[in-house]
């Protein structure tokens, strides 16, 4: 396995008809590895990049704590057969500064955006340079960030990048929990408490297929949440897949997803379901 510092390199590396690409930010966990197990089989070189992009964290402190483990990433990416490793410095990526904005519209302002302005265009331009750094024929993302999913199709397709997207299913812990880098900073204690993120999920679908309406559906799970000594709920959606939306009825012949963040011992987590 290959790994590189800098652009440069990482370029005059990549020659290949077929190369499959999985971004990270790094405290690699099976859900990562799932994808770079589907990078490797789909493609003749999979490449992996390791950056946590501080253009992405509107919240210094999130910033700060966000672990990094990279000699423990780098043997795990080798175990999955990962060719390349793509781990350059902010200075590397970014040797000025970012002053760049790509308007997602409507699409940035919802749900993961209204609770974190400035999220996505960080996501989008990162996602963007490594694009052109890696020039990946396919790229892989976890649909655990559904929103994310949705602004990178739409990066995609609005700039004529040429990469077929893959987007793959949250990989979730035994008892339900959705796996995320955030999950080693829960205390033991109150990640015995966070499957209820999960499970709160499962009683939004259960509610709406027994026809209630998504609005009760909401107020109901949210209720739930208030009532759980260790949740702070930041949203809980029913939403459409197709644009993230909040819908008024559920029709079961639509594709529906429901999105929830909510803070668990100091950590802000993510997860949903779609059906
Ligand atoms: O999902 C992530 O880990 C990050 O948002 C990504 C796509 C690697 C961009 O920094």
């Amino acid at each position: 396995m290959k790994v590189f510092e800098s652009i440069i390199e990482t370029q005059n590396y990549i020659k290949s008809h077929s190369v499959g690409f999985v971004p990270t930010m790094g405290a690699l966990h099976e859900g990562h590895i799932s994808l770079i197990s589907r990078a490797v089989k789909e493609n003749e070189l999979s490449v992996a990049s390791i950056f946590v992009n501080p253009t992405q964290f509107n919240n210094p402190d999130d910033l700060a704590k966000y672990p990094r483990t990279l000699e423990t990433d780098l043997d795990r990416l080798e175990k999955a057969g990962c060719d390349v490793v793509f781990v350059p410095s902010v200075r590397e990526m970014y040797p000025g500064p970012a002053v760049l904005k790509i308007d997602f519209g409507r699409l940035e302002q919802i749900l993961e955006g209204a609770f974190r302005p400035g999220h996505f265009n960080g996501v989008g331009l990162v996602v963007s340079k490594l694009f052109h750094i890696v020039r990946p024929h396919r790229a892989y993302f976890g649909q655990k960030d559904i929103q994310q999913c949705a602004i990178i199709n739409r990066l995609v397709n609005d700039l004529s990048f040429g990469i077929e997207l893959v987007f793959c299913e949250t990989v979730r812990e035994p008892d339900g929990l959705a796996m995320s880098s955030r999950n080693v900073r829960l205390s033991p204690e109150k990640r015995q408490a966070a499957p209820f993120i999960y499970q709160s999920l499962l009683q939004g679908k259960e509610l709406l297929l027994n026809g209630v309406s998504p609005a009760e559906t909401e107020r109901q799970v949210a209720a739930a949440y208030n009532g759980h000594p260790d949740f702070t709920l930041e949203y809980y959606e029913v939403v459409a897949f197709e644009n993230l939306e909040r819908i008024q009825h559920y029709d079961p012949s639509v594709k529906t997803a429901v999105v929830t963040a909510a803070h668990l011992d100091g950590v802000r987590l993510i997860d949903n379901i779609i059906f």
